[in-house]
């Protein structure tokens, strides 16, 4: 695709920057440091630079752009949380907050305060944790066009941090699409040990360098391995070797309360199968997909599938509960979709059919309804939820 004159600068200078971070390790850089700096070098990566991300002008699609009720959906699960917190009172003085992880365009955001304050269940706060300073603008915008003059008092609930909170709160923290972005290392399979693939520079141009492995990347390895029923010479894939304690960080200080991620991704030994043998990378640039991260550098979104075997571990390191695993069709007809439908709709037969058409996206099997899962954690609270009462798959995790 044909990049124009300010996209092949910002793309230039990205992949200087990444070249001269080779050159100054030595001519080889992990591939997670690699990712790392592709997504999040300031002014460079891509959640770092400026250009629209989300939407149809943007590079893809996340399921709160495709339709409010994905929104309305999470907000019921909110509520069912918020009401435990007060003891089943509503509007108790003392209503949990809600963080949420890597806010978008802030759609998510906006239609979950908007359905919370229809049912009378604000937050107390609501705080959004955004690496991206121009996403953080448009997140802005976007919640004072919605909010400022209809909804005030909602608005002034929202606030944005640097860092997870500093002191113990109650409440929900959430994330849409974040897990899948933090940096993976890849490693290719062989009997006789593990190779770690980096990137060094071929020709001026990115390259994949393999590398031994060291000892803990070999002995996670094997884990993965061992997990996934035994894999050929030359099988490559990746591991987030940051996502325990990046989970742990973002979620340490909620006292009591529910955590829930929603991504794409596996369970690890479907993950790890074994004809799955060039991992799951997938890079997003203008609604097309590919698996080549070397390739509009700092323009192009770079994301690898979720172990959701991982998120569960980590939960347990956390002291949280692991209380349910599902696929995102079953969390949105659990917590009520067809109802959040006719209620939105109204009389407006119209409207209603619009609806319907952006379910069957959020939930159809070839769509997005079983690839994304929901994964949610307690602490403090033990409930049932009802966004995980229709299929239960944690025992496969
Ligand atoms: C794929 S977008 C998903 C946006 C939104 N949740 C949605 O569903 O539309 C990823 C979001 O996470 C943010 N992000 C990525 N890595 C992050 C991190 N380590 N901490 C906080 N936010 C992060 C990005 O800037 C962006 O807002």
């Amino acid at each position: 695709m044909m990049l124009n004159e300010a996209q092949a600068e910002h793309s230039a200078r990205a992949r200087s920057h990444l070249k001269d971070q080779i050159a100054a390790a030595g001519g080889w850089l992990s591939f997670e440091q690699f990712m790392e700096s592709a997504l999040y070098a300031p002014g460079l990566g891509y959640y770092s630079g400026g250009a629209q991300k989300l939407g149809e002008g943007g590079d893809f699609t996340t399921a709160p752009e495709i339709s409010s009720l994905f929104g309305r959906c999470v907000a019921l699960q909110c509520a069912q949380v918020l009401r435990a917190l007060h003891g089943g009172t509503l509007q108790s003085p003392h209503a949990g907050s809600i963080l949420e992880i890597g806010a978008g365009s802030g759609r998510l955001a906006a239609d979950i305060l908007m359905r919370l304050e229809e049912l009378g269940q604000l937050p107390k706060n609501y705080w959004i944790l955004e690496v991206s300073a121009d996403l953080r603008e448009r997140q802005r915008a976007l919640l004072c066009a919605l909010l400022a003059e209809r909804l005030p008092h909602v608005l002034q609930r929202v606030g944005w941090l640097d860092r997870p909170p500093e002191e113990p709160y109650d409440g929900i923290v959430l994330a849409n699409e974040v897990l899948d972005a933090l940096p993976v290392a890849r490693f290719r399979w062989r009997a006789s040990g593990v190779d770690e693939l980096g990137v060094g520079i071929d020709d001026g141009d990115f390259a994949w360098v393999a590398r031994p492995a060291n000892q803990a990347m070999a002995q996670a390895c094997r884990r993965l391995y061992d997990a996934s029923g035994g894999w050929d010479d030359g099988y490559i894939s990746e591991y987030c070797p940051r996502a325990p304690a990046w989970t742990r960080a973002v979620t340490k200080l909620l006292r009591t309360g529910a955590v829930l991620w929603i991504d794409y991704g596996l369970p690890r030994a479907e993950y790890y199968l074994p004809e799955r043998h060039d991992g799951t990378l997938a890079c997003h640039y203008r609604h097309r997909m590919s698996s080549d991260p070397f390739v509009n550098v700092g323009l192009q979104d770079i994301t690898a599938w979720v172990d959701f075997t991982l998120i569960a571990e980590a939960s347990r390191e956390a002291g949280f509960e692991l209380a349910g695993f599902t696929t995102q069709a079953h969390f949105l007809a659990g917590v009520g979709i067809d109802r959040e439908m006719r209620l939105a709709a109204g009389d407006d037969e119209n409207r209603f059919a619009r609806l319907a058409n952006q379910a069957r996206q959020l939930m159809l099997p070839g769509e997005m309804g079983e690839r994304f899962k929901a994964m949610v954690w307690l602490r403090g609270l033990d409930m049932p939820l009802s966004g995980f009462e229709l299929l239960d798959l944690r025992h496969k995790l």
